[in-house]
């Protein structure tokens, strides 16, 4: 057997912005045999996390489910709506827009990055790592495009290097504002389950997503919501595809199966972490996205007391999901989360590209409580003072009395009387 926990007792506390804790619920779940993907039982399973994926993503549209991570299905979106050299507009958020965009030049094509200019004053680091996609520069980048060579506007929704949750809506009237036919593609691959998002109300015509963050499964599946206008874009697109085609894929899904050996054991997690999210008794969606929403609101109260920055400087757009902590000029965020794991058995985010040894992030994502982030506040609140970093206040009081002082609104649970 594995032992792979570095302190004897109790549980590690997994506060990375996804993979997030996987719930028992789910790992339960996922113990129940491996049954013949090709066999009746299969295909009531099948359509049943086809139909409860739908209701996640509030789309009435169809969900490809894939094999792959998140990268996969970056991957895959981009080969089903584009042609060999297409120009797509993409817009650098993060560390994961630009992975994202530097994938895309990868596979040969024209991929245009647009970022807000300049650096920040306070912190020197880049002004769009600290900010949500300003929907404005899209619209204007379109309105030159004259003669509509841009193919897709490529968008990430909750940028999980830096913690700002962009106005994806906005994105959309940006693109119709236009009036530029481009197909909008939409990273929420650490948003789905956590930040609120609609496919359908959004506009958007890809929304990808993956299993290991809000939707709290472990890493290997990913996901695309599909528009009707992705899937005829998909039809005349001439990018090389076969295993990510969705033709094939919507096909067999019709009748609950997959045209390869799908990843059973996960379906039957993805299966209870929906039931989990829409559960009526606990509130469903809304409660899940105003659950995370206050989770946030009480650990960036800690990092204000502790008098230090938050990555994401705007706060119409901070996240949900994750806080960013951005260190003071010369203290290394690397080694002060190497105190807080070797000491205090706590994982937190690295600082990611061009935030390396800036920042660490704090996870709020999935199955976390109130006392999870309390904690979680305590080991950094210790694990920096360990470092000698100098903090104004105390964080931890700051998170305690915002969770004490802000309840999470009463739902009505059937289950206990
Ligand atoms: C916003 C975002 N996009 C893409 C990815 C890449 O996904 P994966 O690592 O599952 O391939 C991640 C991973 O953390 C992510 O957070």
């Amino acid at each position: 057997m594995l032992n792979l926990d570095f302190h004897p007792t109790g549980r590690h506390f997994l506060q990375i912005p996804g993979p997030s804790p996987v719930p028992d619920r789910i790992l339960r779940a996922m113990s129940y045999p491996t049954i013949d993907h090709r066999g009746p039982e299969f295909a009531a399973l099948g359509l049943r996390v086809l139909g409860k994926i739908q209701q996640v993503y509030q789309t009435t549209g169809p969900v490809i489910i894939y094999p792959a991570s998140g990268t996969g299905a970056w991957e895959a979106a981009l080969t089903n709506v584009c042609s060999p050299g297409d120009h797509v507009l993409m817009y650098e958020t993060g560390h994961f827009a630009a992975l994202w965009q530097k994938l895309a030049v990868r596979m040969g094509l024209n991929a245009e990055v647009i970022a807000m200019p300049g650096a920040d004053a306070a912190t020197g680091l880049p002004s769009s790592y600290r900010a949500g996609v300003q929907a404005d520069l899209i619209e204007a980048r379109l309105k030159a495009d004259a003669q509509h060579a841009i193919k897709a506007v490529c968008v990430v929704h909750n940028e999980t290097s830096t913690g700002a949750t962009s106005d994806i809506a906005a994105v959309r009237k940006a693109i119709d504002a236009a009036g530029h036919p481009a197909l909008l593609l939409v990273d929420t691959i650490s948003g789905l389950g956590s930040a609120a998002y609609s496919h359908d109300a959004v506009g958007a015509d890809v929304s990808i997503s993956g299993s290991q963050k809000g939707l709290m499964l472990p890493p290997g599946i990913s996901f695309h919501a599909l528009s009707a206008k992705a899937i005829e874009a998909g039809k005349k697109a001439s990018m090389p595809k076969a295993y990510w085609a969705w033709d094939e894929i919507l096909e067999m899904n019709k009748t609950g199966y997959w045209p390869t050996t799908p990843n059973t054991n996960l379906l039957y997690g993805l299966n209870e972490a929906c039931d989990m999210l829409l559960d009526p008794r606990h509130g469903g969606l809304p409660a899940t996205f105003a659950r995370h929403v206050r989770w946030g609101e009480g650990v960036r109260a800690a990092v204000r007391a502790w008098g230090l920055q938050i990555q994401c400087a705007e706060s119409a757009v901070y996240s949900p999901v994750l806080t960013g902590v951005v260190m003071p000029q010369g203290v290394d965020a690397d080694a002060v989360r190497k105190i807080i794991y070797e000491r205090f058995d706590c994982s937190l985010g690295t600082g990611l590209g061009k935030l390396k040894g800036r920042m660490f992030r704090i996870g709020h994502l999935g199955d976390c409580n109130d006392l999870t982030l309390v904690a979680a506040v305590a080991a950094c609140e210790m694990g920096m003072k360990l470092a000698g970093v100098a903090l104004a206040g105390s964080g931890v009081h700051a998170a305690m009395e915002y969770f004490a002082g802000n309840p999470a609104p009463a739902v009505k649970s059937a289950a206990i009387k």
